[in-house]
């Protein structure tokens, strides 16, 4: 009675468009790594080091989306999920990543999965960049990957390639997913593809063939990787928008967070501070023209990159809605120690608990999550706040639940777990519509499928569908994959 009167009242409070999805990418779901001409990314020679991912497991086979899709729309069909994000393998189509040399059978796959999703009445929303950046573009040096401002101009191409091709059947466009993740974790830690680091921070970069700095990379990385979406939106502007009448703009996975000593005034600042780090470090770009003050303030010895007058003015406005990726919060504490070192540059730390020992949230499976749903609600708060209410599609919330990998598949299914995270998190961005009247216009549950979690190979699971990779590769629903489904028909008229 309760929930059905709550349900209510989201139905009323969330605008009649609203759309509910779900969202893949490509390398951690499509599988068929080396078929049909797909070239190497940067994730497939990674992933080829022992001792990187989970288990030294590969995503070569993966959940083989790329042969079962037309099973997984019957999923998305049973669950009545009308959107669904999915992300273009950029060596699929494009082997060596140049559009000089394009890969038929990986275009003709695209439009296949793309007119099977229409067809059943399913509307694709596209990443452009979801980390498999082509390995051609790899040589190991400080010039290489996103090091190197012509990878910008190679992903414009790219980019305009996928507009000219796909722009008649896809209306939303995602240049970039969480920028924060690849390259602070990419050129920082090292863990994540391209495994780059300092010596200082971890043996194992060298291993890889490159070297790294991790108090220089992530930002210059980061730096290039704004400036490729600013120019993939300014070609998209300038040669399809107005023909196709589609929306761009990019995905920021951002945490919130708390002050870790409520009394401490400087832990309240931490906490503007740490989200300017986060979602700042790329909504402030595309909104303003330039990097957060909360960084350039902090981050000394000129190594945070500038942008040129004229790439300011490219960036400010490139988009048409801003993106949010939210999973977790953390408590964090103003250190006051002056930024030279990767990971300091904030002058704060972040822990799970705060002064008194409390927990932020219960942890998930995944190391790095810990379930906070207030934040969610506060992160969406801020984002309108400072960027003058825009347009805000949430294209990832999800969670890994303690322990399901160890489950038989049949005890896994019932992901109570998940079932409350979603609820509760779904809960939270309405009262952020309901009572901040923040514009959010959709949400998409990661994921649909179980699927290859990065270093945490198979061994992590997000979907609100079983994967039983020692079945092959069998599909069931959990009771999650059902509630959601409840969710969205108790709200009604959405698209
Ligand atoms: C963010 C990433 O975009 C996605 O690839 C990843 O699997 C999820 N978060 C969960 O970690």
């Amino acid at each position: 009675m309760l929930l059905s009167l709550a349900l209510g009242t989201i139905a009323s409070v969330l605008p009649k468009d609203f759309k509910w999805g779900t969202a893949t990418a490509a390398f951690q779901v499509e599988g068929a790594w080396n078929v049909s001409g797909r070239g190497q990314c940067i994730w497939d020679y990674f992933q080829s080091f022992p001792g990187r991912i989970y288990m030294n497991e590969t995503a070569h086979v993966a959940d083989d989306l790329y042969h079962r899709y037309p099973q997984d729309i019957q999923i998305m069909n049973t669950l009545g999920i009308p959107n669904l994000r999915v992300s273009i393998s950029w060596t699929r189509i494009l082997p060596t990543g140049d559009v000089n040399n394009v890969n038929q059978a990986g275009v003709d796959f695209y439009n296949q999965l793309f007119d099977a999703l229409l067809a059943a009445g399913i509307t694709p929303w596209v990443t452009l960049f979801h980390w498999d950046l082509p390995q051609t573009y790899n040589n190991f040096t400080n010039q290489s990957t996103w090091l190197n401002p012509d990878v910008a101009n190679k992903f414009n191409d790219y980019a305009d390639f996928c507009f000219n091709t796909f722009g008649n059947k896809i209306k939303h466009w995602i240049t970039m997913n969480e920028i924060q993740t690849f390259t602070w974790i990419g050129y920082g830690v090292g863990t994540h593809a391209p495994g780059r680091c300092s010596p200082s921070w971890g043996s194992w970069c060298a291993e890889i063939g490159g070297g790294g700095n991790s108090s220089t990379e992530p930002y210059i990385a980061a730096h290039n990787a704004l400036i490729a979406h600013a120019l993939a939106v300014q070609t998209y502007r300038n040669k399809y928008q107005k023909a196709q009448g589609g929306k761009i703009g990019m995905t920021i996975s951002s945490a919130y967070a708390e002050p870790w000593n409520i009394s401490e005034p400087q832990d309240h600042n931490a906490v503007d501070v740490a989200v300017a780090f986060q979602y700042g470090w790329f909504g402030d770009p595309q909104v303003f023209g330039h990097y957060p003050k909360e960084m350039t303030d902090r981050i000394t010895g000129g190594r945070l990159p500038a942008f040129n007058e004229s790439m300011s003015a490219l960036l400010k406005g490139s988009y048409d809605f801003l993106g949010l990726n939210y999973y977790t919060s953390s408590y964090v504490h103003y250190t006051g120690v002056p930024g030279d070192n990767f990971g300091n540059d904030g002058r704060f730390w972040s822990s799970a608990t705060n002064a008194t020992g409390h927990l932020i949230g219960p942890y998930a499976d995944s190391t790095w999550l810990n379930v906070y749903p207030p934040g969610f609600r506060k992160i969406l708060r801020w984002i309108k706040n400072r960027y003058n209410d825009p347009h805000i599609y949430v294209f990832e919330n999800g969670v890994s639940c303690p322990g399901e990998s160890q489950l038989p598949p049949a005890l896994a299914l019932n992901d109570t777990f998940r079932m409350n995270y979603v609820f509760d998190h779904i809960m939270e961005m309405v009262d952020a519509v309901l009572h901040d009247k923040v514009k959010v216009k959709g949400y998409f549950l990661w994921s649909l499928l179980d699927n290859f979690e990065w270093t945490d190979g198979f061994n992590v699971r997000f979907g609100i569908t079983y994967v039983d990779y020692n079945n092959n590769l069998t599909r069931t629903i959990k009771d999650s994959g059902y509630m959601y489904q409840n969710l969205i028909q108790s709200l009604g008229e959405t698209t």
